[in-house]
């Protein structure tokens, strides 16, 4: 039997925290374990360029940033393959030929496209560019020159995959039936918040634990985490439903920790730097095993090199693949 393909990947423009690694990580890793998908990671530099063209450096650095990342949280070369996209210029091929299929106004009215808008009112003024406006046509191209037919995503990425099975539904009615509607399969681990009680735990928030941090910056970003604000002694009595520490040892303690943990608290007979130093220990304990991992990689970087070599090698085939099909349907097939 043929398994279904995933694709999916991540701007590299910054280092991956915990939101990462419970928002979609953990769950790459379980699903290249299950042993039931192919899995495709792209790291995404040509996207990370759309808001990021002044600062072509930041891209680069954090291309090996996060392929690290992937590394130490288990995602394994050898069953999953990591590409870098703009090494596929197929993809920018393929793009080009859907930018033909969409208008200006769709993608104006992606609900994602305009948050980002909205945010980065900074960089693009009044006016923003048409790589950026464009960035959904060219990552419906990342996912269907790779054939791929499942995509794990969070919330905010759901505009994006509309878009993209919309351009095949309108390419495959205008060209004949040559690529897969991909479908996207929405991750159950919500958005995490940050340190500070953030909705969104990010970089430029100050309010993220990364996965590379050392033991000791975990332990003072955790000291640093929003409590109850009315608890001033420590044995008033706590409200754990107000407080960023107990939101995360939902997310790193076991379940019996936590109950005791809540119970306590509401009796006044536990101190906030107790319990802080009790999440730090066991967010540290997950992190550990990435550190070494990590460190394995530092110390041999020519292997994250070879690791990309390959995957973008192995990508590369299935891209020119689907631009065959895609070239003759579109009666592109000169010379051949
Ligand atoms: N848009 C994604 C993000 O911001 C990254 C991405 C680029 C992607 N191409 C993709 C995700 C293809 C899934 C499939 O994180």
């Amino acid at each position: 039997m043929v398994k279904k393909r995933i694709v999916t990947g991540d701007r590299p423009t910054g280092k991956l925290h915990i939101g990462h690694y419970f928002g979609s990580l953990k769950n790459r890793v379980k699903l290249q374990e299950s042993g039931d998908y192919e899995q495709y990671i792209l790291v995404a530099d040509v996207q990370a360029l759309t808001d990021n063209f002044n600062n072509p450096e930041k891209v680069r650095k954090n291309v090996r940033e996060v392929v690290m990342d992937y590394l130490a949280c288990g995602i394994d070369p050898k069953k999953t393959t990591i590409y870098i996209q703009s090494m596929i210029p197929e993809t920018a091929e393929l793009t080009v030929f859907y930018s033909n299929l969409v208008t200006i106004a769709r993608l104006e009215r992606n609900p994602t496209v305009k948050t980002e808008i909205a945010q980065k009112r900074e960089l693009f003024g009044e006016s923003v560019t048409y790589g950026f406006l464009g960035y959904p046509v060219s990552q419906a191209a990342d996912i269907t020159v790779m054939d791929g037919t499942l995509i794990p995503v969070g919330e905010d990425q759901l505009p994006l995959i509309e878009q993209c099975r919309e351009i095949v539904r309108k390419f495959n009615s205008i060209y004949g039936e040559v690529l897969q509607e991909p479908q996207a399969v929405l991750s159950n681990e919500k958005r995490i918040k940050g340190l500070d009680g953030n909705e969104k735990m990010g970089k430029s928030l100050g309010n993220a634990i990364y996965l590379s941090d050392s033991a000791e910056e975990v332990n003072k970003k955790v000291m640093s985490a929003v409590t109850d604000p009315n608890r001033i002694k420590k044995d008033d009595p706590g409200n754990p439903d107000v407080c960023m520490v107990s939101y995360y040892h939902k997310l790193f303690s076991t379940e019996e920790e936590c109950k005791k943990i809540c119970e306590e608290c509401r009796l006044g007979q536990r101190g906030c730097v107790a319990c802080k130093k009790q999440l730090a220990q066991n967010i540290n304990n997950i992190l550990q095993p990435m550190r070494e991992k990590r460190k394995y990689y530092e110390e041999r970087p020519e292997l994250i090199d070879e690791i990309l070599k390959e995957g973008t090698e192995k990508a590369r085939q299935t891209a020119k693949e689907t631009m065959k099909k895609v070239k003759k349907a579109m009666m592109l097939d000169y010379f051949e």
